[in-house]
């Protein structure tokens, strides 16, 4: 084994976290949590990923409250799903005792469809919009937060993290990238505001930080928080790789442990960050609502910019963000052959985090630790993305036609 592979799947440390290799399960929201609760689906598709080798998974969604869901059927961190998860974390840590677990939290902001919502009547980001994903489910506008609805927000992260760790949840990652609650604050395109919460970058970075720092206070020192960032919006209006590096710095100065850095959102321009085939067909086929299967039809093309697929295609930017920062940092975007993994290591990324790869083959690193030819199949036809609502969530089509045939 060459000696990037052997860096690769060799112990390494996460801020004060022990891992037993340097693979981390990417947050990839699978569709697994029927009503919102974390069950058996989502329990065996985690086992898979941490009985393969993989050093600690990540749980996807894990919203910090119920109006922070993008949909109904997604989790929230309260009381009512405290057994679930502790069963699902002591399995996994059963299942694999050195295994550890981190979970994505996540807030919607003003992006949502989901109709069950507790504590408001619509979604609210930082400025009022058009809700794109919501006007056919009959909440065709987001409202813009007031500063009591920002500070409320900043508690609901502090106690969602608490909750987290004490269910046994072992680092938490916070998601600003991909077009969510915290990134619409980030972006221009999306943060029209004219107080201290909108207008400079500073301003725009006000909420991300504070939640940064309530997640700390809630979690100490020794509980890894890692940030998963974007690079650029993929718009024009969006957020620009310069004002990103920006971005990077403050989050590494605020004291973040580890930064994954992403690009794109789900509301403009998702193609950014899964490259390779374009989703509107799959979610064309996979859509019930009438209205946005029509919808799908009629801009899908546009929503679903084409951009070919090429092995490691954040490498070049995030190598600029690694030359900022004093934190740890964490590869992410078509990292799916052995020869990646090496240059990822060669370029002193301190871990990788693989979605698709994990859900073509959850046993990864035990096959390519065990064999220095190892293909993992991923063809990055994005099938799998197209069946988070699908009934039993996510998984890769490409498995079952293979046993089928
Ligand atoms: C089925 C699926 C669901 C995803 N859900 C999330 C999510 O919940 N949160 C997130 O930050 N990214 C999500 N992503 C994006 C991945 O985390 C990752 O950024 C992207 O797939 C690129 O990494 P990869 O080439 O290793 O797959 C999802 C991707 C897939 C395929
Ligand atoms: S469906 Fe399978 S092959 Fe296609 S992108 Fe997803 S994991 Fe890869």
């Amino acid at each position: 084994m060459s000696v990037y592979l052997d860096r690769a799947f060799s112990p390494a440390k996460l801020g004060n976290l022990p891992l037993k290799n340097r693979i981390i399960k990417a947050a990839t929201y699978e569709g697994k949590t029927p009503d919102g609760v974390p069950g058996e689906l989502l329990l065996d598709f985690h086992k898979d990923v941490v009985a393969g080798g993989t050093a600690m998974t990540t749980i996807g969604y894990c919203t910090s409250e119920a109006d922070g869901r993008i949909n109904d059927q997604m989790m929230w961190m309260h009381e009512g799903i405290r057994e679930q998860l502790v069963h699902m974390n002591t399995e996994l840590k059963n299942t694999v005792p050195d295994a550890k677990i981190s979970g994505q939290m996540t807030h919607c902001g003003n992006f949502s469809k989901n109709r069950k919502l507790q504590r408001l009547s619509r979604p609210l980001g930082p400025s009022r919009q058009f809700n794109m994903l919501g006007a056919p489910a009959g909440l065709p506008f987001a409202g813009a937060m007031t500063v009591t609805d920002i500070d409320y927000l900043v508690q609901t992260y502090h106690d969602a993290a608490k909750f987290m760790q004490e269910t046994g949840f072992d680092a938490a990652e916070i998601h600003f990238s991909h077009g969510y609650g915290l990134s619409q604050f980030i972006s221009p395109k999306t943060n029209r505001r004219t107080d201290e919460y909108g207008g400079s970058l500073v301003n725009r970075m006000r909420l991300p930080l504070r939640v940064l720092e309530a997640v700390r206070s809630a979690v100490g020192d020794d509980f890894p928080i890692l940030g998963k960032m974007g690079m650029t919006d993929g718009i024009t209006a969006g957020l620009q790789f310069d004002e990103a590096i920006e971005v990077a710095t403050m989050l590494d100065q605020g004291g973040i442990d580890a930064l994954i850095c992403s690009g794109g959102t789900s509301s403009f321009n998702p193609m950014v960050y899964f490259r390779g085939d374009t989703l509107d067909k799959g979610l064309i086929e996979a859509e019930k609502n009438p209205i946005t299967k029509l919808g799908l039809k009629l801009i899908g093309s546009k929503m679903f910019r084409y951009y070919p697929y090429e092995e490691l295609y954040f490498l070049e930017d995030a190598k600029k963000i690694r030359d900022q920062v004093n934190c740890q940092m964490v590869y992410i975007g078509g990292c799916s052959e052995t020869d990646s993994v090496e240059r990822v290591m060669a370029e002193g990324f301190d871990f990788i985090q693989m979605g698709r790869p994990l859900i073509k083959d959850p046993a990864f690193v035990n096959n390519a630790m065990g064999n220095p030819s190892y293909k993992n199949g991923c063809i990055h036809c994005n099938r799998c993305a197209t069946l988070i609502e699908a009934p039993g969530g996510v998984y890769c089509p490409l498995n079952l036609e293979a046993r089928a045939s």
